[in-house]
């Protein structure tokens, strides 16, 4: 299929699509909103005085429904390689997540009690090429795991985005042995082609 043929697909099912209207009506920033939203009101991850890092968090949706629930008693710490528009009480840094001084400023930023909260929605950028895609994939999510354990406070939980595929089992086996519980959620908004899907480590041990 050209290009030109492929894009116009996508343009036509992203106005058929449901959460895109809803999300341009709400005026949020992305479909992916409900993605988060759903998996909240299921397992009340969020709280008005939390401390949370979102990682790949441009265009913003989900930094918008962080603001959204906290309050000038929490804070909110979002990265991204992409620019994002200012939203209220987001402190945002620029930068490549897996650049160590960009880690470093969110530890700073986060300060010495550390974070409730981290949520990644980072996906690399596709080849096109199954196994380098999924290696790139476990990779990231394996720094997001690395990080996680310097920067959460004991109890605290990780949301992380996957893709079905070599490396995910190992991935949940190696969160639980930080993490109390591990959990896998496929929100309604996800795709059902797509496989993406989201593991919820909840209850950090030291
Ligand atoms: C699916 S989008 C996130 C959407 C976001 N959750 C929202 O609600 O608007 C994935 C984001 O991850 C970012 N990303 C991918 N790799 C990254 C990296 N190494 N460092 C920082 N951001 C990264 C991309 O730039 C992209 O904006």
């Amino acid at each position: 299929m050209s290009k030109n043929k492929s894009s116009k697909r996508w343009l036509q099912t992203q106005n058929k699509d449901l959460y895109v209207k809803k999300a341009r009506k709400l005026d949020f920033r992305s479909r992916a909103i409900y993605k988060l939203q759903e998996i909240d009101e299921k397992d009340q991850l969020i709280k008005p005085n939390y401390c949370v890092v979102d990682l790949g968090s441009s265009p913003g949706s989900w930094s918008q429904y962080l603001s959204g629930i906290i309050d000038s008693s929490g804070r909110i710490v979002a990265i991204d390689i992409l620019p994002m528009n200012p939203i209220e009480q987001v402190l945002f840094i620029s930068g490549d997540f897996t650049d160590e001084i960009i880690q470093k400023q969110c530890l700073k930023e986060v300060g010495e009690y550390g974070a409730d909260l981290v949520i990644s929605d980072m996906a690399p950028n596709l080849t096109g090429i199954r196994v380098t895609d999924q290696s790139r994939n476990m990779a990231i999510a394996e720094l997001v795991y690395d990080f996680s354990t310097q920067i959460l406070k004991p109890g605290g939980d990780l949301l992380v985005k996957l893709f079905e595929g070599d490396g995910t089992y190992e991935y949940r086996q190696l969160l639980k042995e930080k993490f109390a519980k591990v959990l896998v959620r496929k929100p309604k908004a996800s795709r059902d082609q797509s496989r993406e899907f989201y593991v919820l480590a909840r209850s950090y041990v030291l």
